[in-house]
């Protein structure tokens, strides 16, 4: 019989802690208990996984005992606050947050482009930023087959990136301009609704957002390329599910757009939907709640001798956070990898 494994969520009444069940059941991950955690505000509130109603725990330093697997989305000091337990109580962390990913001791994975990272992994383990995620399979695909010289991108995020909070806020604030009351603003920087915000995370003293530095270092460590020339503006647009980015390269070598087109399309994660003269392009709507990351509207940059430009969408939640979380899971035990050592 398949083994079977003992697995906490933390952050499980979260936007992708909810992902996390959802993928968990679709994906048949080999579960022997299921232990849900988030803070006393959620204690006690039953949710469904598969025919079964769990009961929520709140977490404290006592929560990872016989765990072998933590699939945390809690947010960064929550993150920084466990880690350190699970580990010692010999579970792998795989943590969504900014807390771990640019640690050079914790391997910050996409599966399907460096798995290898895993290997000597010491129980921590990082899942990239959701921008991050769904571009570098593209960049990677990119670099192999050309060598890439730079790279600017600009993302279009929904607000399904700043948890369940900002979902809400984008739907009262729909409904209060529809009934003509003062919109009221609280979790994302300025209004959302009919409107887009160039803010996401704090601004640093460069001028940049954290969240574009996210993307800057992640897409370097991820790809092994700390001396990528790669640029990013980011932007919180008002869609609930799904991110989008204007991704624009430059590569080494000469390569026509159908090799472009061709390499993209053989990448296990990857769909290329490109046919402009249809109007066969992808949009965040029909990205969401689907697991591919999704390439269109690939043509030559006219304004560059080896440039490409090119529309990458997917669906946060998923790829950009609870479906890559399971596939590094999946990832440690297919390889044998789940036991770690501390030093
Ligand atoms: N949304 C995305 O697209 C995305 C993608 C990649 C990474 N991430 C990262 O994933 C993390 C979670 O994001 P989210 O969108 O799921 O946020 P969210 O919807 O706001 O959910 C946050 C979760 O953390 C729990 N939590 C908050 N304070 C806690 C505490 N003191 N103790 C224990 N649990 C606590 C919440 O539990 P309660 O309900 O009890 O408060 C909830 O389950 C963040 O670090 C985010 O940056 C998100």
């Amino acid at each position: 019989m398949e083994k079977q494994y003992n697995v906490a969520i933390l952050g499980a009444t979260g936007k992708v802690g909810q992902e996390l069940l959802r993928t968990l059941s679709e994906r048949n991950f080999p579960i022997k208990n299921l232990k849900l955690l988030a803070s006393s505000k959620s204690k006690d509130q039953n949710l469904k996984f598969k025919d079964e109603l769990l009961t929520v725990e709140e977490v404290n330093n006592n929560s990872f005992k016989d765990i072998d697997i933590v699939l945390a989305s809690s947010g960064e000091d929550i993150a920084k606050l466990y880690a350190k337990s699970a580990v010692e109580e010999g579970a792998c962390f795989i943590d969504n947050s900014n807390a771990f990913r640019m640690d050079t001791n914790v391997p910050l994975v996409v599966p399907e482009v460096n798995g290898e990272d895993l290997k000597n992994h010491r129980g921590i383990i990082a899942n990239p930023n959701c921008s991050t995620s769904q571009l570098v399979p593209v960049l990677k695909v990119l670099d192999d087959l050309a060598g890439l010289t730079r790279v600017i991108v600009s993302t279009y995020q929904s607000v399904s990136g700043a948890g369940k909070e900002a979902m809400e806020e984008l739907s009262e604030q729909v409904s209060q301009w529809h009934t003509k009351m003062d919109i009221t603003t609280k979790i994302l920087p300025k209004q959302i609704a009919f409107n887009l915000i160039p803010h996401i995370d704090k601004f640093l003293d460069n001028g940049y957002t954290k969240e574009e530095i996210k993307v800057i270092n992640e897409s370097r460590k991820i790809l092994h390329r700390p001396d990528l020339l790669i640029t990013c503006t980011a932007v919180r647009v008002p869609v609930f599910v799904g991110h989008s980015e204007s991704v624009t390269v430059d590569l080494k070598q000469t390569v026509s757009i159908d090799e472009v087109r061709d390499s993209l399309a053989r990448h296990s994660l990857i769909k290329v939907i490109d046919d402009p003269l249809k109007a066969e392009y992808i949009t965040p709507l029909e990205a969401a709640a689907s697991d591919p990351v999704y390439v269109s509207r690939i043509r030559k940059d006219t304004s560059s001798i080896n440039g490409f430009n090119l529309w990458v969408v997917s669906d946060n939640l998923r790829i950009g956070a609870a479906l890559n979380t399971v596939k590094i899971a999946e990832y440690l035990i297919k390889y044998n990898l789940l036991n770690f050592s501390l030093v």
